[in-house]
């Protein structure tokens, strides 16, 4: 290769990570000592999405600020425009909401860290499900995992 075509090569490069940068802005709340939010965050990234860290005391205080039951409660509690996004919920089910825009819609949940989750790689993954919160307090299986 020649130098220019690595320069090239190199701008598209560049061109390419920025827009992949691009997408939705994702306000993650986490508590200073966990690793797996940290890991879910990589894993939005990896998917276009553009992560802000925010270390908090007790995430729980802006799980309940977002209106997400705390039968459904997780580790960390995430704002991506209108919605809350609780838990290691795939990148692909947030970005199918955001899509869909159903009424009523709160947001998602993944309760608790099921192992094989994003972000809960290594244990021998659990089945598991990704519930959309509505405003009314209820929740209904969004998907499958
Ligand atoms: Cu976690
Ligand atoms: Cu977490």
């Amino acid at each position: 290769m020649t130098e220019r075509r690595t320069l090239l090569a190199g701008l598209l490069l560049a061109t390419a990570l920025a827009a992949h940068a691009a997408g939705p802005v994702v306000d993650l709340y986490k508590n200073a000592g966990c690793g797996c939010c940290g890991l879910w965050a990589a894993h939005l990234e990896r998917a276009g999405f553009s992560v802000r860290t925010h270390e908090v005391p007790d995430a729980s205080v802006v799980r309940r600020g977002a209106g997400i039951p705390a039968a459904l409660g997780s580790c960390h509690t995430a704002i991506v425009g209108a919605y809350a996004i609780e838990g290691h919920v795939p990148a692909a089910d947030v970005k199918r909401l955001l899509r869909e825009r159903p009424a009523g819609a709160v947001g998602l949940a993944v309760a608790g860290m099921p192992a094989g989750s994003p972000g809960m790689e290594g244990a021998a993954p659990v089945p598991y499900e990704v519930r959309l919160v509505l405003k009314d307090g209820t929740s209904r299986v969004y998907a499958r995992h």
